[in-house]
């Protein structure tokens, strides 16, 4: 079983372009990787952009044998490729819930699933990633990259090894489901058993002591309450 890789210049949307494929018979395994994205786009209706040759931006096609409605982890699945290729590569990086990577507490690297096909049948997914090489230029939050700590690898090389731990860890998600991972995946949490506030796009924020995460990826988080589970909701750290 292998990947195959398409390289472009220029696409609107890597995850766009590989939705299109999923919809029309792609192969499962198909990885599209581009210079410049015109209409990058993040979690939430964001937008993701990069300057051209800053970091990395790709996406794959996954076809799964699990239905749609047993992929809940596999958000927090994929930061755990991506976190075990950047530790591999010397980078501190940390985890944030669901699925941001944190480098010195400022996100490095972002994670867009979309799914695709029938409900009840095989699910199948497309995977994208933008990840921080050098600083991105102006944005409104605080981003870290790579270089700022002094690594700086061929591109080439670090998506290799990315697609390498990413393959891997969506073969054991698909037969194992996140359960397998959630260890591994605590061991990176950058928030474990810090003070958080939880907010949503409707209803009061919470606010918390984060305490792990449940097997099918649900944050748990200690509240005046007791311990409460969260299915979304967007994850602030609280100073103290
Ligand atoms: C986020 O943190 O909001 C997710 C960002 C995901 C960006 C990547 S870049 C490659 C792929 N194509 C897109 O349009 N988005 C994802």
């Amino acid at each position: 079983e292998t990947l195959t890789v398409a390289v472009a210049d220029q696409v609107d949307s890597t995850n766009t372009q590989l939705m299109a494929r999923a919809a029309s018979g792609g192969l499962h395994g198909l990885v599209l990787a581009a210079e410049v994205q015109t209409a990058g786009r993040g979690r939430l209706g964001r937008r993701w952009s990069m300057r051209p040759g800053c970091g990395l931006t790709f996406s794959v096609l996954w076809r799964f044998e699990r239905t749609m409605s047993e992929l809940s982890g596999l958000s927090l699945a994929v930061g755990v490729a991506l976190a075990r290729s950047l530790r591999r590569a010397g980078a501190d990086v940390g985890l944030k819930w669901p699925n941001d990577v944190l480098l010195q507490d400022a996100k490095m690297a972002g994670i867009l699933i979309e799914l695709s096909g029938e409900a009840n049948g095989p699910a199948s997914v497309v995977i994208g990633v933008g990840l921080n090489l050098t600083a991105p230029g102006p944005v409104d939050q605080p981003v870290a990259c790579l270089a700022q700590v002094g690594i700086r690898p061929s591109r080439n090389a670090l998506l290799a090894a990315l697609l390498n731990d990413l393959h891997n860890v969506l073969s054991e998600f698909d037969g194992k489901g996140f359960d397998a991972l959630r260890e591994e995946w605590l061991g990176f949490f950058a928030h474990l058993d810090c003070p958080v506030t939880l907010t949503f796009s409707h209803g009061e924020p919470v606010n918390g002591v984060a305490r792990g995460v449940a097997v099918n990826g649900a944050l748990q988080v200690e509240t005046l309450r007791g311990l409460e589970t969260f299915h979304a909701g967007e994850v602030s750290v609280r100073r103290l």
